[in-house]
């Protein structure tokens, strides 16, 4: 551990702007510093930065907090790495506290030993590729050969490893590198009668750089094509520093254009990124020949939510990876694809071309995936009616993964149009699907405890949980405010969930939603979530039964006979209108245009609208009575106070804005 007396020189040095500044370009704005914020994909700078406060904060995003807290989210350190980053960065010498565990010790030489020894062969593999005889001769022919340029060799620090057994684990252990060390990496194995070699001999080496830009791996393409090895790469075997599902090959080069165009571009391989920045794309990263992991969607997603998917032109692996791609949907990423031309990669497609051609393929033939997806499915069905019906649900599964209940609509008219089918029939076949969803995420969210339909805050203000915790409380006191709110929103869903109802969603668009989908939105985007048990279970039962009942009345029935009394007399006492069979009435197609009925409807989306707002207004309530309460009691540090104070004032804002709406919607019944 490191001693607290030299933790607290570091935090006194520490100028927030010229830490925050390495990464992000801020420019002064009054006392303060504003910049683009890294956390999400801002468009304005949103990110203020206050030298008197030491604190950041976006004022659109949820993100907040001091310069070692920014280190650990925007670059992913822990905390002893952004201490020692700041200590470097400030000159200051740390002093470790033995009281380090024997673990924790070797935890954190190790790591600091592998990047070390991964630096020192970076720089050998550089040297043999410039400097020899064999490497100029073998290794760099091959890359001129392929078209590489001397500066892009040299911006992504390619390397050559000669073809001998292993002249460069000797050097590494004639220079002190621990034999242990260079097995942990992939850079030496040992043969069965204990002789070490180089894994690497013989091949171009691509370095694999973290987002910060230190090397924690190594791919090593092989070039004699009558090799005896059939490995086409060689690439490190996962340690503490080097795992590939959370690599993307390329991102501390595509770092800053991925900012600048919103926008990152997918490929496969090393040389597809380094062929295309030799065209001037430059927001460019490589999965490395698998499928996305969730690990490097989440790096994608922190920088930009738009990604296009470049695709090789043979189509062999387009339909593998489109299942892939759902998963991006499912992370609220916008995605495109980009098919290239039959026989091309991206590396061989940008040699052949000049780069404003390249950019110029970029831009017109990026296709919407649901789209494209929708292409190829129906080239490959035909005219055979049950393969076709395969396929529209196929696309429906697609579309379910979409969060935004807007763009669902508009991807349910687009495939209406092209299947000839109406949309009435592809919304009920799609509701399954987003239902089943739900109900996986509802049973997900109960053994996991953490999921992201049950955070508490809404997206209208930003709170540093780190210093005040501003959760509602949990005490089960079933006269407060916000159980009444919770319970009233459960009324909408058991009552009338099955209505559709309009929603305006800003001033010029709205769309017709049903009313436990329109609930079942918020509890997803998090803006909405139930705090009391015997509510939570409700809802989990209702997503449930409504994931293959269709019949609303059936459900309340459902609720009204269930064993548990505790949850069938609560849904008698508090939840059911005196008329069940209201609703069912306003579902007839036939009966929807009379005038009863649109009043009704019209009455029912205030309703809606009134029950959401002041379910937000409590929860804002709740959480600013939280902060008051926590600086009133405790003994915190100012800076604490100030935050705390800070986010009351921010709470107000947004209640005032609520209220607003609110007095709209109540005026307008
Ligand atoms: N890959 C790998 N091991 C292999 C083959 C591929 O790790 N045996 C990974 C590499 O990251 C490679 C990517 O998959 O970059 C894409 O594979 P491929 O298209 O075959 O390689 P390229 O990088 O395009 O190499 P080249 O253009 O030299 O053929
Ligand atoms: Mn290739």
């Amino acid at each position: 551990m490191i001693k607290q007396k030299t933790i607290d020189s570091v935090l006194s040095a520490i100028q927030i702007e010229d830490v925050i500044g390495d990464f992000v370009s801020l420019r002064k704005q009054g006392r303060d510093f504003v910049g683009i914020c890294p956390f999400h994909d801002d468009k304005n700078p949103s990110l203020h930065v206050s030298p008197r406060l030491g604190i950041y904060k976006c004022f659109v995003c949820d993100a907040a907090g001091n310069s070692v807290k920014f280190l650990m989210e925007h670059e992913k350190m822990s905390y002893p790495e952004a201490i020692e980053y700041l200590a470097k960065k400030y000159g200051i010498q740390l002093e470790y506290e033995n009281s380090e565990s024997e673990e924790e010790r070797r935890e954190r030489t190790l790591r600091e030993s592998l990047f070390i020894v991964n630096e020192f062969a970076e720089k050998f593999f550089i040297n043999q590729l410039k400097n020899t005889e064999e490497g100029k001769l073998i290794g760099l022919s091959y890359l001129k050969e392929r078209g590489f340029k001397d500066s892009t060799i040299d911006k992504f620090k390619l390397g050559y490893c000669p073809d001998s057994w292993d002249s460069f684990t000797q050097e590494a252990l004639k220079q002190g590198y621990k034999e242990e060390y260079l097995i942990e990496l992939g850079l030496t194995g040992k043969s069965q009668n204990g002789k070490l070699y180089d894994i690497y001999r013989g091949r171009v080496i691509f370095p694999i750089h973290n987002d910060a830009g230190k090397v924690i791996g190594f791919g090593g393409r092989i070039l004699k094509k009558d090799s005896k090895d059939p490995r086409k790469y060689v690439n490190s075997r996962e340690n503490t520093i080097y795992h590939k599902s959370d690599t993307l090959y390329g991102i501390f080069h595509a770092k800053s254009a991925i900012h600048k165009d919103d926008n990152v571009y997918l490929v496969e391989g090393y040389t597809d990124v380094i062929s295309m920045h030799e065209s001037g794309i430059e927001n460019v990263v490589a999965s490395s020949g698998t499928s996305l992991t969730s690990g490097q969607i989440r790096m994608i997603s922190k920088r930009t939510k738009n990604i296009t998917v470049l695709y090789d032109g043979d189509r062999a692996g387009i339909k593998a990876s489109m299942r892939g791609i759902d998963m991006l949907l499912e992370n609220d990423l916008k995605i495109r694809v980009c098919l290239l031309p039959d026989g091309e990669d991206p590396d061989s497609f940008a040699k052949k071309h000049r780069d404003s051609e390249l950019k110029e393929y970029l831009s017109q033939e990026s296709k919407d995936f649901l789209l494209f997806k929708t292409d190829i499915l129906s080239e490959e069905a035909g005219s055979d009616p049950i393969k076709r019906a395969n396929m529209v649900n196929e696309i429906l599964k697609s579309i379910s993964c979409v969060k935004d209940n807007i763009e669902r609509a508009f991807y349910v008219k687009e495939c209406s149009k092209i299947f000839g089918l109406s949309e009435n029939d592809l919304n009920l076949n799609l509701r399954r699907y987003v239902w089943n969803k739900i109900k996986e995420q509802n049973a997900h969210s109960k053994t996991t405890q953490e999921s992201p339909s049950l955070n508490t805050n809404t997206q209208t203000h930003s709170t540093t949980p780190q210093i005040i915790d501003t959760k509602p409380s949990l005490q089960e006191t079933r006269s407060d405010l916000l159980f009444e709110s919770e319970k009233d929103i459960l009324g909408l869903l058991i009552n009338y969930g099955n209505i559709e109802i309009l929603i305006n969603n800003n001033e010029e668009e709205s769309n017709v939603t049903r009313i436990d989908q329109f609930v079942c939105d918020q509890i997803q985007k998090g803006e909405i979530s139930f705090h009391y048990s015997i509510l939570q279970k409700i809802f989990d039962l209702y997503t449930n039964w409504a994931s293959y009942i269709l019949n609303q009345e059936q459900i309340i029935r459902n609720f009204t006979n269930y064993d548990e009394p505790e949850v069938s007399d609560f849904i008698i006492k508090n939840i059911i209108k005196e008329e069940p069979k209201y609703s069912e009435h306003w579902v007839k197609k036939y009966d929807i245009y009379t005038h009863t009925t649109r009043n009704n409807i019209r009455i029912l989306q205030n309703m809606v609208q009134n029950v959401i707002l002041s379910y937000k207004l409590r929860v804002l309530e709740q959480e600013a009575e939280n902060i008051q309460k926590l600086i009133n009691n405790k003994e915190l540090p100012e800076e604490s106070v100030n935050i705390g104070l800070f986010q009351i004032s921010e709470i107000n804002k947004s209640k005032l804005a609520i209220s607003a709406l609110l007095n709209r919607v109540v005026s307008k019944v």
